[in-house]
């Protein structure tokens, strides 16, 4: 995978995806028993955010220092990305003086645009449409958990046509896993989508179902998934109509327990679980909620595996960048 870019996981095959799974693991089993992997010494990489992060930023950050390379951070706010400077420029000048580049924003058109110009690895670190290198953190905590991703059934409950509700469709259709996105039929995954998943699907044993009844579509599942109801970038006034359309899909404790007995809690975070945020607080009292897409006994709860994820983060995104550096 040496010099290609990692944009969307319907550039990789199943068997690259897991080659970048095992990788993960045994960089992260270096990382744990103290074993030196500075693979890289030398190598700069540049991190490009349009919309805010904890877990991308600092999981790439991390990652690039445990592998011995140096690391420039470019906000929202601290260049000419996008406003004065092409994208296609923007690549070229990064290109020159970086050996890899991350980006963070808005439509995935960007971040391509960026690989055809750049010259040297990009990584996506979030659009709109995808949001990758979160799918093989879940895939390694769901790997870590139940031993194989084969036949593991995870249902998406709440807006699965953005980021998240996508690419685990797509990392579900790869990897031979049963998938259902749950939600009103106008929150499902775009067709054309809906319609390349299904021939990957055909030829990998993965299943894809579409379900508007949260009850009938935990049935036997292995792991619950959701997200935030309004994601970055979209504005407030989303909040009324995503409550009013999402409400009957938030995950709760009868949700949990409709599923299969091992069946674990999965969430990209941040989650929206309690009052302790000022969105979560804003919203919340608004609408008279105490949470949003997962209640806090969930998020709390034993069955909730939502820090591995997040940890997971970096072991991934370390192999990511190993892989293609
Ligand atoms: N899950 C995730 O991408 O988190 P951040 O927004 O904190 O990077
Ligand atoms: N759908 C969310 C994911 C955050 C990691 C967002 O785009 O804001």
């Amino acid at each position: 995978m040496k010099g290609k870019n990692f944009l969307k996981l319907l550039d990789f095959t199943p068997s690259q995806i897991e080659q970048l799974l095992d990788l993960a693991a045994d960089l992260k089993a270096k990382k744990k028993s103290g074993t030196p992997h500075a693979y890289f010494p030398g190598k700069n990489i540049a991190l490009i955010f349009e919309k805010n992060s904890t877990r991308t930023r600092c999981s790439f950050e991390v990652a690039a220092y445990d592998l011995g390379m140096h690391v420039t951070y470019l906000d929202p706010s601290g260049s000419q990305f996008g406003a004065k400077e092409s994208v296609a420029d923007s690549a070229k000048v990064l290109g020159r003086m970086f050996d890899g580049i991350e980006y963070r924003g808005f439509s995935q058109e960007i971040v391509e645009e960026l690989a055809a110009n750049a010259g040297v690895p990009v990584w996506n670190g979030l659009t709109n449409e995808f949001h990758p290198t979160q799918v093989l953190a879940d895939f390694l905590t769901i790997r870590e958990k139940f031993g194989s991703l084969k036949g593991i059934k995870l249902v998406y409950m709440g807006d699965a046509r953005y980021n998240m509700g996508n690419s685990l469709m797509v990392g579900c259709a790869k990897m031979g896993m049963h998938f259902v996105a749950c939600a009103p039929e106008s929150y499902f995954p775009d067709p054309s989508l809906i319609a390349i998943c299904k021939d990957i699907a055909e030829r990998t044993g993965a299943t894809l179902e579409f379900n508007t009844d949260p009850y009938s579509a935990v049935k036997n599942a292995d792991v619950i998934y959701t997200d935030v109801w309004v994601s970055m970038g979209e504005p407030v006034e989303a909040w009324e109509q995503r409550i009013n359309d999402l409400l009957p899909y938030q995950v709760n404790t009868a949700l949990m327990n409709a599923a299969s007995e091992r069946a674990v809690f999965m969430h990209c975070l941040p989650a929206f679980h309690d009052l302790k945020t000022s969105i979560g607080r804003e919203v919340g009292e608004k609408f008279g909620l105490d949470a949003l897409e997962v209640t806090d006994e969930v998020f709390q709860s034993q069955r909730s595996i939502v820090f591995d994820e997040a940890e997971n983060r970096m072991h991934t995104i370390k192999a990511v960048m190993a892989a293609t550096l």
